[in-house]
């Protein structure tokens, strides 16, 4: 198998978020709040500001309904994990984030508990202005690009090494990580 054949592509458009410059102009602003922590974290990506989290509600509903109606699993979802382990990434010519990684956390050691291991990971595409690049996956033997479109989710083993692609556009790039639990039962 191919590593195209472990993702998921889904068009789910966006006409099921209710004010979708506003929810783009929430998420600019925090990652304009978040440039020092990125420096000092080492990292790309923000998590969604409590009070801003309602603005993304659409999206996690949309994208489990999607998970369940693709994957059928009837695995109970542990809701407030799949938000707590869900990222924003913002990035323009100026702000890139090339950083080949994976999602699982307990490989790599940061977490020490019986947590379960996500089931999955997703990528929805909210802004994706001219420009942008896409997102990459590798293996031992294979590396490849794609390019979503604005609306796309997708879904992808979360041990799958990816990285987004370097953006050229001095317009925002935005996208979400939603990585989906089960429950601890
Ligand atoms: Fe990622």
């Amino acid at each position: 198998m191919s590593l195209q054949d472990y993702i998921h592509f889904s068009h789910i458009g966006d006409d099921f978020i209710k004010d979708k410059p506003l929810l783009i102009s929430k998420l600019v602003t925090q990652h304009k709040w978040s440039q020092k922590f990125y420096d000092k974290m080492e990292s790309n990506v923000f998590s969604v500001a409590y009070n801003n989290l309602r603005y993304l509600d659409p999206i996690f509903e949309k994208t489990l309904t999607e998970y369940k109606k693709i994957f059928q699993d009837n695995i109970e979802i542990d809701e407030e994990k799949t938000k707590n382990e869900s990222f924003c990434l913002i990035q323009n010519d100026e702000c890139n984030a090339y950083a080949w990684h994976h999602h699982d956390a307990k490989s790599k050691g940061e977490w020490y508990d019986d947590s379960p291991t996500p089931l999955i990971s997703s990528v929805y595409y909210i802004r994706l202005p001219s420009g942008s690049g896409g997102i990459k996956f590798k293996d031992d033997s294979e590396e490849i690009e794609l390019m979503p479109s604005e609306g796309d989710l997708i879904f992808f083993p979360h041990t799958m090494l990816h990285t987004p692609a370097l953006s050229t556009c001095r317009e925002y790039r935005v996208s979400f990580n939603i990585n989906i639990f089960p429950k601890n039962l």
